[in-house]
């Protein structure tokens, strides 16, 4: 639940803590601050604020609780700070006490969004104890070279670039890396099998596209299971390109290029932003993970194999479980590579990132995997003190039927396909709809709109389930005008630009500011909600937190535009709601704009 107006509610909260009555601050054991348990109100009727303290504290000090609310009452009238800024409380009930913020306070609060062109989120960038030295990294996307982008990349993508904004707006420095796959014993596979049907293709650029290199690679790993000798040529292939064979490097390199350059059509479709630092990026740093972890007396051998028994996990059967850091046969891991990373992303420059704070958005299937690897690198002391690594977590995309999303024919669906299914369905709704309205637009018009609603409508749908949850992907869902959907919020903006195009000055400050309408009052205070909105997006990383805020936004929106008049109206009246028609669509714009969502003047 989110409280209104960050400043409001702190400046409230002292209030309430020097109002206690000094038995109940007497009461309190160790000096431990007085909590009013100040709450957003349970009903709208009741205010804007509900206190729920004097019901707790009446126990402690033997006091009937509507007596403690009174003696709250009592002094909060002779505080003249809170009087300016809140109606009389009231008592209600068993001893709550009910708090409503004046409608003059109201004008005071929005007149600092408007004066402000942050609409009021102060950015840390100037301040001079920032909580994280040096960038934050966010490490997200990172697709596997050589195989195709799956819907769980494109979720990683998503609300890896929304978190990334939002720290990016709140004035930390963000570091967007994509931790690519480009190394493993994958291309010794794709190697020997290329340099066997299609050896140009690994000395000549383009002659092969990431479609032919996935289906190589399917058929190189089946060669690969089936012949022990297909098996040891792949090995030496590894290894020469271990090696720094010539040869070997550049065949790596194209096949790297080309999945690149599939990549990248994507990133540029849903206009995402990354620096690509692969997994070979880290290769020169492995040695020195094994020698760290040997030093601080970590590491075992198991099985011919160098491990890290990991504490606090054990395997079904009760036995302790490994990480395993350098295989038996001298190769390296997964985890290896994200050691690598973390100690390179901890250290200082230039032999690292100096980061404070990492953040990696994958799906929660790989949880152990960064269980283990967080663990092992505290236990090798590459985590500096006051720095911080997290995982975030996320679900899996599935099909209208519950299951894995797959196409009709059973096969993993291509985000290509999928972005151009929701664009061309996007484009099917509109048509029909100009059909309807009796509208005629240009091509343009309608190619714009369309790619804009279908790329808005899947970023959405994805950013505004709680990403920890798996989420069924539903085209006719995500398109729908009407519900938690992209199209909706896109609209409400639709109709703000319309009101300016028909002759609405946009207002960003009058004089003589005046509300008395429910519908506006219900409209500023969603207004003041933006702060804390992003506070809590910034501290617990969801951002689905921010959809239901601007779906709720857009919703107070369209009361107030369906129910009292704008234009019609008259002054000043018809100024005042313009004012507040621009802070919606400032805050809409805002909102969208960090959730990676492009907006509309007309849809
Ligand atoms: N390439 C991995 C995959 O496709 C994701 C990498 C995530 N980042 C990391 N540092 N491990 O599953």
């Amino acid at each position: 639940m989110l409280e209104l107006s960050s400043s409001l509610k702190k400046q409230l909260d002292l209030a309430l803590q020097n109002a206690f009555p000094e038995e109940c601050k007497a009461a309190l054991a160790g000096g431990k601050a007085l909590d009013p348990l100040l709450a957003p109100a349970s009903k709208p009727e009741f205010g804007d604020f509900q206190v729920n303290g004097a019901l707790t504290l009446a126990k402690t000090i033997k006091q009937p609780p509507r007596q403690i609310a009174q003696s709250i009452i009592d002094q909060l009238k002779k505080n003249e700070e809170f009087l300016n800024a809140f109606e009389y409380p009231i008592i209600a009930g068993p001893g709550f006490i009910n708090i409503t913020i004046k409608v003059s306070q109201l004008i005071v609060e929005i007149k600092k969004l408007l004066e402000n062109d942050r609409l009021g989120i102060p950015s840390i960038a100037s301040q001079e104890n920032q909580k994280f030295k040096g960038p934050v990294i966010v490490d997200f996307s990172s697709p596997n070279i050589a195989k195709e982008m799956h819907v769980g990349h494109l979720r990683s993508t998503i609300i890896g670039d929304s978190l990334a904004r939002v720290l990016e707006f709140r004035g930390y420095k963000v570091l967007r890396l994509n931790h690519v796959g480009d190394w493993g014993t994958q291309f010794g596979m794709l190697i020997t099998y290329l340099k066997k049907v299609a050896p140009k293709a690994l000395t000549t650029p383009d002659l092969v596209n990431l479609g032919d290199l996935v289906t190589f690679y399917r058929e190189a790993k089946k060669e690969f299971d089936d012949s022990e000798q297909f098996q040891q040529s792949s090995r030496e292939e590894v290894v020469k390109l271990q090696q720094g064979d010539l040869l070997s490097l550049k065949a790596w390199q194209l096949l790297c290029d080309q999945s690149r350059k599939e990549f990248n059509k994507i990133y540029d479709r849903l206009n995402i932003k990354l620096i690509e630092r692969g997994e070979s990026f880290y290769n020169p740093y492995l040695q020195d993970v094994v020698d760290d972890l040997l030093k601080a007396n970590l590491l075992v051998t198991d099985d011919g194999a160098q491990c890290v028994f990991l504490e606090g996990i054990s395997s079904k059967e009760g036995k302790p479980l490994p990480l395993i850091i350098q295989k038996s046969d001298g190769g390296f891991n997964y985890a290896t590579t994200d050691l690598a990373a973390i100690r390179y992303r901890f250290n200082t420059p230039p032999n690292g990132d100096g980061s404070s704070y990492i953040i990696y958005i994958t799906d929660a299937g790989q949880s152990n995997h960064f269980y283990g690897v967080f663990q092992v690198a505290k236990r090798a002391k590459w985590i500096p003190s006051k720095c911080h690594v997290e995982h975030v977590p996320f679900g899996l995309v599935q099909g209208e039927d519950g299951k894995k999303l797959k196409t009709r024919s059973g096969k993993t669906v291509k985000l290509k396909d999928l972005l151009n299914e929701a664009v061309s369905r996007a484009k099917t709704d509109l048509q029909k709809r100009l059909k309807a309205e009796g509208r005629t637009e240009s091509m343009d018009f309608i190619e714009h709109v369309s790619n804009t609603v279908g790329i808005a409508s899947v970023k959405y749908a994805d950013l505004s389930q709680n990403r920890v949850t798996n989420y069924q992907f539903s085209f006719d869902r995500m398109l729908a005008l009407q519900g938690n959907t992209a199209p909706y919020l896109l609209y409400s903006l639709v109709r703000i630009a319309g009101i300016a195009r028909k002759g609405g000055r946009l207002e960003t400050l009058v004089d003589n500011m005046e509300f008395s309408q429910s519908q506006e009052i219900n409209l500023i205070k969603e207004l003041l909600k933006f702060d804390e909105t992003i506070f809590a997006v910034e501290k617990e990383l969801l951002p689905n937190r921010l959809c239901n805020y601007l779906f709720e936004l857009s919703q107070v929106f369209n009361r107030f535009y369906d129910q009292i008049p704008i234009l019609k109206a008259n002054e000043p009246s018809k100024s005042n709601r313009l004012v507040l028609c621009r802070l919606t669509a400032d805050t809409l714009k805002l909102g969208l704009n960090l959730l990676g969502i492009e907006t509309l003047e007309r849809m």
